[in-house]
């Protein structure tokens, strides 16, 4: 078996504007199944969205070409969900379901948030790190989650759903907050990581 984990590492988290999050990412293979490496990177994902403070972070905003996101994150009840899933589909949603609008924020774009609507709840079809058939089936903001981090690996911000006013609005927005952000996140990592 494997050594025990060196402490954990924290990714560079990559920002509106970066091509990696403009396009779609690489579909997982046997050859990522069940590897250390995707081990690796899921622990290191984990670290880095509790480091800044995220519910949800997909691969390619930590610089990674990978269809895979992992979630840490409440729903309407209460209830805390935690995982990772790989080559993620949103089932078809009817169109007459029911759209519920609240806070929406992404790493990527950091510092800025704004309501919108998304469907109550979401099913997710995917496979876990061993390759072995998921769903996951979220309602309240954890619907919203899987949602939003499904549009990342299709190459999708949240930006994109608004309007070009909200848009730009959201671009002050970071412009203005995004330094504070980064100190905050580093405070945190310096926390994890630790000292010697
Ligand atoms: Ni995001």
């Amino acid at each position: 078996m494997s050594e025990p984990r060196e402490r954990p590492t924290v990714l560079r988290i990559t920002e509106v504007g970066e091509e990696i999050l403009r396009r779609a990412c690489r579909t997982a293979t046997e050859e990522d199944f069940g590897s250390e490496r995707l081990a690796r990177l899921i622990d290191d994902m984990f670290t880095t969205m509790h480091v800044a403070d995220g519910c949800g972070l997909a691969a390619n905003q930590v610089d990674v070409d990978l269809r895979l996101f992992v979630y840490d994150c409440p729903d309407d009840d209460g209830v805390r969900h935690t995982g990772h899933v790989l080559n993620p589909v949103v089932e078809e949603q009817d169109p007459g379901r029911a759209l519920i609008e609240e806070t929406e924020g992404c790493l990527s774009v950091p510092g800025a948030n704004t309501r919108l609507a998304r469907p109550a709840r979401t099913v997710v079809r995917g496979v876990n790190q061993h390759g072995e058939p998921i769903v996951i089936d979220g309602t309240g903001y954890f619907a919203r989650c899987l949602q939003h981090e499904t549009d990342h690996l299709n190459g999708g911000l949240y930006i994109d759903r608004l309007s070009a006013r909200d848009r730009k609005r959201m671009m002050k927005q970071t412009a203005d907050r995004r330094e504070k952000v980064f100190a905050e996140r580093a405070a945190r990592a310096a926390k994890v990581v630790g000292a010697e």
